[in-house]
């Protein structure tokens, strides 16, 4: 059991809060278009994924159950314990890709402090580019994140964890605001606040485009594969649902959105910037550009990867929380060995994807249809798809399977006010899973 409010809101924002908004939100503007990315985006989180959201913890905290207990326990004799199974696959395969990015955040703790980047935008493009194609370093800082991120769980993450994340949670939100008023200050950053505020239009019918923001959406708020129905599963009950939900929401979206007011004017204030082929090295390489016009640069680049690598960490948690309280729940095993043994497979899965960057020719360049390179592929299938499908699954079960009645229920228990109870039973029924499908099989076509 979380032991407040405030710790299940800064648990559940720590595992939301992570490489999706620094490095994922920034990186799917340019690949987007800007703006106009930055606009779907917005109504996808807000009036598509917020009420799964709430969806997600009414499930976790009425079941007291990770995902396929849940289902197990509210529609017994039935096949949606398949949906919570789905669920807890996904979880390992988002966490095999998701490690090898997080030991990028390691190595540049070290690059950035002992200053062996360089300074212009060739020199550290290239040493991103000789970096990531080490193939031994990116199998061995992908280990040691895995490992890290074992050693919490075993350890009992709860009581860990809700003191952790809300020590680090501020500290992140003060550093990105300091390094956002450098950023915008520099000569050039206004080019990159119209490229990230003003949209183009044109885009706007592009299904890529709108696959790609639902997907982030659902990926940032750590949604669509029961993360949220495990955290949901150890809230107390007088303890305000909904409004907590709208809490995390609110606080992932705005630092996603204060990340993009970072790189965007730092970005196009470097000669030659293209945002759009910039790809998954856009904080790697551009980042290192702005620490170089600090004073202290050097001491700041590595606050900022360290303060990263800890809000991979948190990240990384949830993801491994999942299958590891599955295996404890359904199998009967003990923590030590769910920890271990599920840490083991998801190291095997993100061999390809930590040695796709570079190291091994075949899995590094892909057709950009399926990713560009393995890595590329691996977020492709588990965030476009495989999230927003679950968002779906799940959409569908709270609103015809459950029934609204039951699970307002949920949302009120104890008596809590929530002023949308209306507006969330009209989203949950007819936008959200109708939203989904439309972007999900237009994409296809
Ligand atoms: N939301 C995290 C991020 O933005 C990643 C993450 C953690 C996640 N747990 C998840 C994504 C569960 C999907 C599902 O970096």
């Amino acid at each position: 059991m979380w032991g407040s409010k405030i710790g299940f809101i800064m648990a559940a924002a720590g595992s939301a809060v992570g490489l999706g908004n620094i490095w994922g939100f920034p990186t799917q503007v340019g690949q987007g278009g800007g703006a106009v990315f930055v606009l779907i985006y917005l109504v996808c989180v807000f009036f598509v994924c917020a009420p799964i959201f709430i969806s997600e913890l009414i499930l976790g905290r009425g079941s007291k159950k990770g995902p396929v207990g849940a289902f197990e326990s509210f529609a017994p004799q039935s096949a949606w314990w398949i949906v919570g199974a789905l669920c807890v696959l996904c979880g390992v395969g988002i966490l095999s890709f998701y490690a090898v990015i997080a030991g990028w955040t390691l190595a540049y703790i070290y690059f950035t402090a002992a200053g062996t980047l360089g300074g212009n935008a060739q020199e550290v493009a290239a040493a991103f580019g000789a970096f990531t194609a080490n193939g031994a370093a990116n199998l061995g800082l992908t280990a040691v994140f895995l490992a890290v991120t074992a050693g919490c769980i075993l350890g009992g993450v709860r009581a860990g964890i809700e003191r952790v994340t809300k020590t680090l949670m501020p500290l992140l939100i003060g550093l990105l605001l300091v390094l956002a008023v450098r950023a915008i200050t520099l000569p050039g950053a206004s080019e990159g606040l119209r490229y990230y505020l003003r949209p183009d239009f044109s885009r706007l019918t592009d299904f890529n485009v709108l696959t790609a923001a639902l997907g982030q959406a659902f990926f940032s708020l750590s949604l669509g594969m029961g993360a949220l129905i495990t955290y949901g599963s150890y809230m107390r009950k007088q303890d305000n649902l909904a409004v907590s939900a709208l809490w995390v929401v609110l606080l992932d979206t705005a630092i996603a959105l204060l990340a993009g007011f970072i790189i965007f004017p730092t970005g196009f204030s470097i000669e030659g910037f293209d945002p759009s082929s910039s790809g998954p090295g856009l904080i790697f390489q551009v980042l290192p550009q702005l620490f170089a016009t600090l004073p202290g640069g050097a001491l700041f680049g590595a606050a900022f990867f360290i303060l990263l690598a800890m809000a991979a960490l948190t990240s990384t948690i949830s993801l491994l929380e999942v299958p590891v309280s599955h295996c404890i729940d359904e199998y009967r095993w003990p923590r030590k060995k769910a920890v271990w043994l599920l840490t083991a497979g998801t190291f095997l899965l993100s061999i390809p994807s930590a040695l796709g960057n570079g190291a091994v020719g075949r899995l590094s360049s892909m057709p950009a249809a399926l990713g560009g390179n393995f890595l590329g592929f691996m977020a492709l299938v588990w965030n476009q798809y495989a999230l927003p499908i679950g968002g779906l699954l799940i959409s569908i079960f709270v609103a015809y399977r459950l029934g609204l009645p039951k699970a307002i229920q949920e949302i009120t228990a104890e008596g809590a006010q929530f002023p949308y109870t209306n507006l969330w039973g009209f989203l949950i029924r007819f936008v959200s899973p109708v939203a989904i499908a439309i972007i999900i099989i237009s994409s296809f076509l």
